[in-house]
């Protein structure tokens, strides 16, 4: 089917040529099925893309006597997938936490260093730092972090303001990420972080912080569209159920989505709120029961699980059998933050995940496409190879599905498509430490 596809005078595909195009020669395609309840396999399949989305995928004997015209693209007997979907992260911060990450393996604990001036604090400053003295770097800095993601097979990416603290501050962060969005190819979910520590200007003024945020904050990051969703830390090192509650209120009556920092350092409630409101998703639940799980199952809140964060807090994972008896949406993200999860690669988050809890590669790439593109209330558009959705697909140096959570580091895209188009990947060796 060539409908639409422009021609010149003597009918050869012009423009086509690249927009309609069919990925044919691979081991297998595997996809969430449109609804996200299994993964479909098609052993030597094929996928067929036009004008930048999906057109047909299934056999490729079927699917190449079908589309003559299309440009054929050979995956040289590989796997391909959906591009992958990173739905948690805090890409935007300047300097790291090394030293912090040796004194909690000595024994101090997170909460305490935080307390003491460290943990989101000393990011805070490092980024505000930054933000007066050198304009353009975090932009920058988030942009090539963001090609790293690309060529590690993320095609969707959310980004977290979050280490600025204060109101302005958050929303100079979110023009930030805007900005690094132009620079990049890959698709971004823009998400206002804004209960996360309470800003030095305002230690003795906490209620006014609150009142700021609902009474002007909001409204403007909901008019200029610097954000989709709200996040908040609910924990009582961060902010309290109620306080989070009250953000969170505000700005579904805006018409924002919201989610959580939910039940990570110790089960305060945070799971249930997040069912209660209809959050899109409540992540952490490192400290969440299965009864916690059954309410995020109920109101169709995804649960983000962040296994490198609570490796590096030395934490435990839930049980794949309890998640699977609980009936919970199951995502896995980076939270790629300086602090609790310098992790850069979604798929080795996946393949740590797996043996932790237990998921099977079907489980795994589940959630690291469909859930979670879910949780960005994108699954409509992502996440999947189903007809009409994007053409975002990664071709991957392997054969089989089960490879994908199997090797360690991680096997790499060969090729990234994002919008049906195969862009250059970039060398993921460079460094984008400052
Ligand atoms: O997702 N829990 C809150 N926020 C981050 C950690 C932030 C930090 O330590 O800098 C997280 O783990
Ligand atoms: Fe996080």
């Amino acid at each position: 089917m060539t409908l639409g596809s422009p021609r010149d005078a003597s009918g050869r595909l012009v423009a086509g040529r690249t927009a309609y195009m069919i990925l044919h020669n691979t081991s297998e395609v595997a996809t969430p099925d449109p609804e996200g309840r299994r993964v479909l396999r098609y052993p030597r399949g094929a996928v067929v893309f036009q004008d930048g989305r999906v057109l047909e995928v299934g056999s490729a004997a079927e699917l190449s006597a079908r589309h003559r015209d299309a440009r054929p693209l050979n995956a040289n007997g590989h796997l391909v997938t959906p591009g992958l979907v990173d739905c948690h992260t805090h890409m935007i911060f300047a300097g790291h936490r090394a030293l912090e990450l040796q004194r909690r393996l000595r024994g101090e604990d997170y909460a305490a260093i935080a307390a003491a001036g460290g943990g989101i604090r000393a990011t805070a400053t490092a980024t505000l730092d930054e933000m007066e003295n050198r304009p353009d770097a975090l932009e920058k800095r988030l942009a090539s972090r963001l090609e790293r993601w690309r060529a590690n097979g993320c095609t969707t990416v959310e980004v977290k303001s979050g280490y600025a603290l204060t109101p302005s501050g958050e929303e100079s962060l979110l023009e930030r990420i805007r900005g690094a969005a132009q620079r990049v190819p890959v698709r971004l979910h823009r998400t206002a972080l804004l209960l996360h520590a309470l800003p030095e200007p305002y230690q003795d003024r906490r209620e006014e912080f609150l009142d700021e945020l609902c009474r002007s904050t909001l409204p403007s990051i909901r008019d200029r569209d610097l954000a989709t969703a709200v996040d908040v830390f609910c924990d009582p090192v961060a902010f309290s159920l109620e306080e989070c509650r009250r953000v969170l209120e505000r700005a579904r009556g805006l018409g924002l989505a919201i989610k959580l920092h939910a039940d990570q350092l110790s089960r305060s409630g945070g799971a249930e709120l997040a069912a209660e409101l209809g959050a899109r998703s409540a992540d952490h639940l490192e400290s969440a029961t299965e009864e916690d799980w059954r309410a995020l199952g109920e109101s169709g809140t995804v649960g983000v699980l962040l296994p490198a964060a609570a490796l590096t807090l030395r934490q435990s994972l839930p049980e794949a059998g309890m998640l699977r008896r609980a009936g919970a949406r199951v995502a896995i993200a980076t939270d790629f933050n300086p602090g609790t999860s310098p992790a850069q690669s979604l798929l080795e988050c996946a393949a740590l995940a797996s043996r932790l809890c237990g998921f099977d590669a079907e489980e795994a790439l589940l959630a690291i496409t469909w859930n979670a593109a879910r949780a960005l209330g994108a699954e409509s558009e992502v996440g999947h190879l189903t007809p009409g959705a994007c053409g975002d697909a990664v071709i991957w140096e392997c054969e089989t599905l089960e490879e994908l959570p199997y090797w360690l580091p991680a096997v790499r895209p060969d090729c990234v498509f994002i919008r049906g188009a195969d862009l250059a990947l970039p060398a993921v060796e460079r460094r984008v430490w400052p």
